[in-house]
């Protein structure tokens, strides 16, 4: 039996010795350790057959095989004999006089109204639901009643325009779809309905259901759509759980790649759910007085896995937040700080840096005397806004919890673990592998590389979290994640690490780009940008911004004899935002006579890179250039459009 085991799992702390210990079982015999934490963090309603079937090589994921558990019970039925009046979430509108408090009994019995009404609607096992909501509790209710009844939600972030919202649901099969007449977002206002009725325009769903959040008046077509108070008022406040294969999906989150269209992203419900608790119970050493506030959109794996599962697998109690904080006061955000008690605070770098460019006075405005752990994720963190982050917010006495991973990983990889003496923190380091991670550098042909030396990151050994697949395209599984390097899980980021072994991650080495912690395919910017008649071919790429991380450029070319004019800039954003949505919208839009390409046809990023960042000195190799005389058009191009700017 582990040591876990047999400690009482709320009050016990990883610290840096007991991490080896388990880290070193975890790796050498990780079927015997996952079992261990599958009895401790998940209650089964039947046991499993066989821990661990995956295998790299047929890109094929498997956990728990056999076992039956419902996600929703884990969250919710479990914690209630001894928690019903324990908070579960304080949420804060964005207007400060809408406010709830909901216990775990009154969160169970709205989960349990909302898992009716999705039943008397027809929605059953196995079936899609779009949730496209605002920051309000229905968001997670509705989460939790699609697994409750075992019906498997896609949520999509209220940013996307009708155009991206069609596509998911499309390519998801959702028969409902679940919104808000509007949203509310620092004090403007989100057209949910109507952007649901646009990218329904031409597509038959069996059911909108419709929240009452704004108040404002929109469109109710009969009889597809309904108002959910008068759904819900008539469905009981306790419905019976579904229970699920443990194999069976809980979500399918679409998200970027480095080609084509988003990828839905399955995640399954039994290895999930143990990796989001688990890693939420000691990554952010969770501990049963904590209040635990995660920033990120539901739209986001974040506002999944540390929003809503991790959590209230835990018996947690959260914050939620209708607004966005980095559009948000900055007074506000450390007011519900101090207001709710926090210690524990979540973040994207993004945040960070908007808060630190406002200055210190605001939080002088305010005590953040309970606060104990700070994190961060989804972009690389700056050792600038790190120290303000641990000295300024943290006055120096936070452990800062830098998390990497991705909405393929279910949940944190890679982190420094809270305990060990705090004066030793990297900043901008994620540091260690988390418990059964196994991290391996690999140079071009799939060789490990030594300490200090960069590569690309990938993971050798399979762990619960992982995702199961592509939604209705395996091939592309296989090939995005498992076929670059034999037997290995491929990240499609770089990473070193530094001779004490501790890992830092260096940022995309494919073409996705990372803009406010948004994780951005640059092809499917390029798709929208060629949609516009005028339009021959695009480039996209990401340069760095001080606040952003990155920000979108593009380089366009023009079909034959059309001439340039500045005019067309906010008509190809348009192109974007319609395509994607605000979110994607290039910062920068440039002209450029041709693209500098390969012999074999292929747009040479790097080059723009350079060239974008004014370091031509850095172009590097440019034999396999097909127009060497491309350089100096786009160097032509660019210095023109900086003197029209002076
Ligand atoms: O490049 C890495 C970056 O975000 C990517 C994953 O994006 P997404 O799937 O949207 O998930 C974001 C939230 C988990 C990664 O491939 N990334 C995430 N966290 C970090 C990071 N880069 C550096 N440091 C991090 N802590």
């Amino acid at each position: 039996m582990s040591q876990l085991k047999q400690m009482d799992i709320v009050n016990f702390k990883l610290n840096q010795e007991t991490y080896s210990r388990l880290y070193q079982q975890s790796i050498n015999e990780p079927n015997t350790f996952w079992a261990e934490q599958g009895a401790n963090f998940v209650t089964w309603f039947v046991p499993w057959q066989v821990v661990n079937d995956s295998d790299f090589s047929k890109a094929t994921i498997s956990w728990f095989k056999g076992a039956k558990l419902n996600v929703c019970f884990n969250c919710l039925d479990r914690h209630l004999a001894k928690k019903a009046n324990q908070v579960a979430i304080f949420w804060e509108g964005d207007n400060a006089h809408r406010r709830q408090v909901i216990t775990y009994q009154r969160l169970y019995e709205r989960v349990c109204r909302f898992a009716n009404s999705l039943k008397t609607v027809g929605v059953s096992k196995g079936d899609k639901v779009c949730i496209y909501l605002p920051m309000i509790p229905e968001a997670m209710i509705a989460m939790l009643a699609c697994a409750r009844i075992g019906a498997v939600h896609t949520v999509v972030f209220g940013g996307f325009s009708p155009r991206a919202l069609r596509e998911r649901i499309q390519n998801a099969g959702c028969k409902v779809i679940i919104t808000a007449d509007e949203g509310i977002r620092n004090a403007t206002t989100i057209p949910l309905k109507k952007n649901v009725d646009a990218a329904l325009s031409d597509i038959t769903v069996r059911k909108v259901i419709v929240i009452k959040n704004s108040g404002t008046k929109v469109a109710m077509h009969s009889p597809r759509d309904i108002w959910y108070h008068e759904l819900a008022y008539q469905q009981s406040e306790a419905c019976e759980v579904q229970w699920m294969d443990a194999e069976d999906p809980l979500f399918i989150l679409y998200t970027s790649g480095s080609t084509g269209k988003p990828k839905g992203i399955i995640h399954t419900s039994g290895g999930y759910l143990l990796y989001a608790a688990m890693t939420f119970r000691y990554v952010f050493d969770y501990q049963a007085q904590d209040i635990f506030w995660c920033t990120a959109d539901m739209g986001w794996i974040t506002g999944h896995s540390y929003g809503v599962y991790g959590p209230l697998a835990n018996g947690a109690t959260l914050v939620m937040y209708e607004g966005l904080i980095a559009g948000a006061s900055p007074y506000l955000v450390w007011e519900i700080v101090d207001r709710y008690q926090v210690s524990i605070f979540y973040t994207a770098p993004t945040a960070i840096r908007t808060l630190m460019a406002s200055g210190d006075a605001p939080l002088a405005n305010s005590k953040r005397d309970s606060l104990r752990i700070l994190g961060t994720v989804g972009e690389p963190i700056n050792p600038e806004a790190w120290r303000w982050y641990h000295q300024k917010v943290g006055k120096g006495k936070c452990w800062i919890v830098d998390t990497w991973w991705q909405t393929e990983t279910g949940g944190i990889m890679i982190a420094p673990l809270p305990g060990p003496g705090k004066e030793q923190q990297k900043p901008g380091a994620a540091c260690q592998p988390f418990l059964g991670i196994k991290p391996l550098i690999v140079d071009e042909n799939g060789k490990a590389v030594v300490k200090e030396t960069q590569g690309f990151l990938t993971i050798a050994q399979s762990w619960p979290g992982q995702a199961r697949g592509i939604y209705a395209n395996p091939a592309r599984f296989d090939q995005s994640y498992f076929s670059q390097y034999k037997g290995l899980y491929f990240t499609g980021d770089g990473a070193f690490q530094d001779k004490d072994g501790d890992y830092w991650i260096t940022g995309r080495v494919d073409d996705v780009i990372n803009v406010a912690g948004h994780r951005l395919g640059t092809a499917e910017i390029e798709s929208a940008l060629v949609r516009h008649p005028l339009v021959a071919e695009a480039a996209v790429i990401g340069v760095p911004h001080p606040v952003k991380g990155e920000s979108v450029f593009a380089f366009v070319t023009l079909i034959s004899s059309n001439p340039w004019q500045d005019s067309l800039i906010p008509e190809l954003q348009q192109e974007v935002i319609v395509a994607i949505g605000k979110l994607a919208k290039p910062d920068k839009i440039v002209y450029a006579p041709k693209l500098p390409k390969t012999r074999s046809g292929k747009i040479m990023r790097r080059l723009l890179r350079c060239i974008a960042a004014d370091e031509l000195d850095k172009l590097g190799d440019i034999s396999t250039l097909a127009e060497p005389e491309v350089i100096e058009q786009l160097k032509a191009a660019l210095a023109a459009e900086k003197n029209k700017l002076e």
